[in-house]
């Protein structure tokens, strides 16, 4: 079995047209889940629906027969650490980028949390650079809200985000100072850029690292709080009040966060959220015997919460999923518990882990894929996400049931961190298309 992968760059003229035959056609945007057929012509889709091709395709057009598999708009991965520059021999983007295209996932939005820290112009057009020259699938810089990621002097939001900056994060960090953060919503509504929380307040949380509580306590570990994450929800909220900021929270993990948001939301205030596979998919137990592969910022929180996440999901609380792909090489996490870093690659298991959801029957299928797909290109006003005519041909074909388990040693990230291994799960990747262009295919 080998996987096979598009050379960068991604500017390569892709195929004249493209028919996709026998497929399960998956869009959440309009609601369409039909057998049918797929045509598309350079970068773009052209033609899609029940009827397309039913009587073959015309000569001349390249056919990918779907056999009966599905065919979903790519996957948007709108929380993503990339390790370049600074730190490439955890990530780079062209290793990411392959590791996004192997789990389906054909834009990521990426973290400024670097070295040095994405917060000026000239690295914002730096990572969109490598992107162009080394990455085989969409590469997007979210740009930090505060030089240097200090939490106090504000970035250049307006030319930021002309440069190409698709939202504003401190992520690994939160923006604790309240008049540093009433600043950025206030100056962000007049470009309706995107303020990303990592919402923890550090006076509760820094000494911690696990969820606070009875498992904690016995593993003699200094917790964290449900508390730390919902007080910084809620006084944002507050400041988006005052100010129409729009503000999305990463990584949401307690109960109480999602309630705050959901109260947020019917007050109709500009409050969006995502969740990360492993905070529904995991609970604190996992920490296990201190499992370092089980240690993120947001910790695995307790079953009350997990289940509060996936009621969030199912709800419209939680508008998106992403992964928070955090790579670590074998020093940083094979550390006593407490000095280990933080966090988990994701980005190869994605879709499978989401796909638990609906094979669990706790959300329908298209109710999972939005989180993925349109939703997040909705918070990120990108084009992509859609089947649709016109649409970039951004698309995933993966088999729904197919059974596995994830071995780590074959994730094509450069960092193995994932506490997954091993786990049976339910749903593939067979291909991922970027602009028309194939760029990862498994061959059975
Ligand atoms: O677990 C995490 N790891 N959470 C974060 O917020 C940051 C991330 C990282 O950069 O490693």
């Amino acid at each position: 079995m080998a996987d096979f992968f598009a050379q960068p760059p991604g500017t390569d003229p892709p195929p004249e047209r493209t028919a996709y035959i026998n497929a399960r056609l998956l869009d959440p945007g309009s609601n369409l889940d039909a057998v049918g057929g797929l045509l598309t012509e350079r970068r773009r889709i052209v033609d899609l629906g029940p009827n397309l091709f039913r009587d073959g395709v015309p000569e001349g057009i390249k056919v990918v027969d779907c056999a009966g598999h599905c065919l979903a708009p790519g996957l948007i991965d709108m929380h993503v650490h990339l390790r370049e520059p600074g730190h490439e021999h955890k990530e780079t983007i062209a290793s990411g980028s392959r590791a996004a295209a192997a789990g389906g996932v054909t834009t990521m939005a990426c973290m400024p949390n670097t070295d040095p820290v994405i917060d000026d112009i000239a690295l914002v057009q730096f990572i969109e650079r490598r992107a162009r020259e080394t990455a085989i699938v969409r590469v997007h810089p979210i740009a930090a809200i505060t030089k240097g990621l200090q939490g106090e002097r504000l970035t250049e939001i307006g030319m930021l985000a002309e440069a190409g900056a698709v939202a504003f994060s401190d992520d690994g960090l939160p923006v604790s100072n309240s008049l540093v953060m009433r600043r950025a919503l206030s100056y962000s509504t007049a470009f309706g850029a995107l303020m990303v929380q990592h919402a923890e307040d550090h006076a509760l949380s820094a000494s911690g690292c696990m969820n606070d509580g009875e498992i904690a306590t016995r593993l003699g570990l200094p917790g964290i709080p449900n508390a730390s994450e919902v007080i910084m929800v809620e006084r944002d909220i507050r400041l988006v009040q005052n100010t129409g900021g729009r503000y999305h929270v990463a990584h949401i993990s307690t109960v109480e966060a999602v309630n705050a948001v959901r109260r947020a939301k019917k007050r109709g205030l500009p409050v969006s959220c995502e969740a990360a596979p492993h905070h529904f998919a995991l609970n604190e137990n996992a920490v296990g015997d201190y499992l370092t592969f089980a240690k993120m910022a947001p910790p695995l929180r307790d079953e009350t919460s997990r289940s509060a996440i996936v009621a969030g999901l199912k709800d419209g609380t939680i508008d998106t999923i992403a992964t928070d792909h955090a790579p670590h090489d074998q020093e940083s996490k094979r550390l006593p518990f407490e000095h280990a870093a933080n966090g988990i690659v994701g980005l190869e298991t994605m879709l499978p882990l989401s796909l638990e959801l609906y094979h669990r029957g706790e959300m329908g299928l298209l109710e999972v894929l939005a989180k993925m797909t349109v939703n997040p290109a909705r918070l990120l006003n990108l084009p992509e996400g859609r089947l649709a005519k016109g649409a970039p041909a951004d698309m995933v074909v993966f088999d729904i049931d197919v059974p596995w388990r994830v071995d780590v040693s074959s994730f094509h990230s450069k960092s193995k961190n994932s506490p997954f291994d091993g786990r049976p799960v339910q749903g593939r990747v067979l291909r991922t298309v970027v602009g028309g262009r194939t760029v990862y295919r498994r061959d059975a």
